[in-house]
């Protein structure tokens, strides 16, 4: 039997309601497994930690406070946009962090991200075997995006989906009351980037033919301004007034965001976000009716108090899986949500790995759109439906809800190199 090795756990990207779930999945895991994991050490501002050796020691945080991560949303260590190019253009990078990696004896290391962290995780491992020193590399699914391919879904998003389409829910009631004299109008923006997803879960908010959201506006489709005017004017005409859920990533037929703050994060992403008053605005000029927006960003990834308790749990299963994966030595892996029945809901955790994952953006298909671009199918809804089951409430005191904040000890630095960002 081998020495112990440490492990290394980063959380990356636009963090979730349920990625502490997982981070909470990981720590109880590897404390079973002290054979194979002596140490395990989260990264101070996910792989900025592992960068510039500001390593958070875990053993320091309470028993209350590990606990409590399980129902505390954002990402308790940091979270970072960074990206780590190729290896060919910033070898440097990948060079510093085996080199810190070695220094605190880490065989192991999770990335919990999207498609970009998948990326990373997968190069660390080429590049870990390249250098002499093997890491077993297991980067574990998360985006509220849900554009991660191999996976049924992606933890973090069945609890946006269930806030959108709670909201989507009220607000339409809200709206509906006021409509004779007042607002007929009501759009909410929500996030996703390219993908659909999370708007086609306002769509739940709806049950039959003509229930709000009357609009959904996706990005899989390209905005045809007169289509959507008519259907708004249709839907004021016929039920007295119109809820419009709009995915930030909605396009025009030049390609271009109908949004775009002009700003672009560490990844090259362009920040979106906007598309909400543009739409507003837009009805109100060409169809003169009162409107009022909402810009849903985030609070609906940050809406713990409503998580979709199905979420929760996949979120947990997927930290789990990931130590269980690495001690069995399993390297440049994701594990990934299988469903085995939708009604009712079963799923399975399996391998996937990296190398079909890193870098592959899944949309929501064209069958889960009606025909006319604007609601979603009933396989959408079959999709989508058991992904936001169940609640999960976390512990209220005072009438908030009581989230932890870590200690965030730092292991003592053992290089004297120090690296610049
Ligand atoms: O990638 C997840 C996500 O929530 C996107 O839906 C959104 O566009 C983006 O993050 C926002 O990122 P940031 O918080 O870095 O601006």
């Amino acid at each position: 039997m081998s020495q112990p090795r440490n492990a290394f756990y980063a959380q990356s990207g636009g963090v979730t309601a349920v990625i502490n779930a997982t981070a909470a999945g990981v720590i109880e895991t590897a404390a079973k497994h002290r054979r194979h994991i002596g140490r395990l050490y989260a990264g101070r501002d996910g792989i900025v930690g592992a960068l510039t050796e500001d390593l958070i020691d875990l053993s320091a945080e309470s028993r209350a406070t590990l606990r409590g991560l399980r129902y505390t949303p954002a990402g308790a260590f940091g979270s970072a946009r960074f990206k780590l190019k190729g290896l060919d253009q910033n070898r440097a990078e990948y060079e510093r962090l085996i080199e810190v990696f070695r220094a605190h004896d880490i065989g192991y290391f999770f990335y919990n991200g999207g498609n970009d962290s998948m990326d990373t995780a997968l190069k660390v491992s080429q590049l870990g075997a390249e250098l002499g020193y093997p890491v077993t590399c297991v980067g574990i699914p998360k985006t509220v995006d849900n554009d991660l391919p191999l996976t049924d879904c992606c933890p973090g998003f069945g609890s946006v989906a269930k806030y959108v389409a709670v909201s989507t829910r009220e607000a339409a009631l809200d709206v509906a009351s006021m409509a004779r004299t007042s607002t007929k109008v009501f759009v909410l923006e929500v996030m996703g980037r390219h993908a659909g997803w999370i708007a086609a879960a306002g769509g739940l908010a709806g049950e039959k033919a003509g229930d709000p959201p009357q609009v959904i506006l996706f990005p899989e489709i390209t905005f045809d301004e007169p289509a959507f005017l008519f259907k708004v004017k249709q839907s004021v005409e016929n039920n007295g007034y119109c809820v419009i859920v709009v995915s930030e990533g909605v396009k025009g037929p030049d390609g271009k965001f109908l949004a775009e703050a002009g700003t672009r994060d560490a990844f090259g992403h362009a920040q979106l976000g906007g598309v909400g008053p543009v739409i507003a605005n837009l009805v109100k000029e060409k169809l003169g009716y009162k409107y009022h927006w909402a810009v849903a960003d985030y609070l609906q990834r940050a809406a713990r108090h409503i998580a979709s308790k199905t979420d929760v749990e996949q979120a947990w299963a997927v930290g789990k899986a990931a130590v269980e994966y690495a001690v069995r030595g399993m390297n440049a892996v994701m594990p990934a949500i299988v469903r085995t029945s939708s009604r009712p809901y079963r799923w399975k955790i399996e391998p996937a790995a990296l190398t079909d994952v890193a870098n592959v953006e899944k949309k929501v298909p064209r069958n889960y759109i009606t025909a006319d671009g604007f609601g979603i199918t009933k396989a959408a809804r079959t999709y989508l439906q058991p992904l936001i089951l169940g609640e999960d409430y976390p512990p209220y005191e005072n009438g908030l809800p009581a989230y932890v904040r870590i200690r965030g000890k730092a292991v003592k630095k053992r290089l004297k190199t120090q690296f610049k960002l």
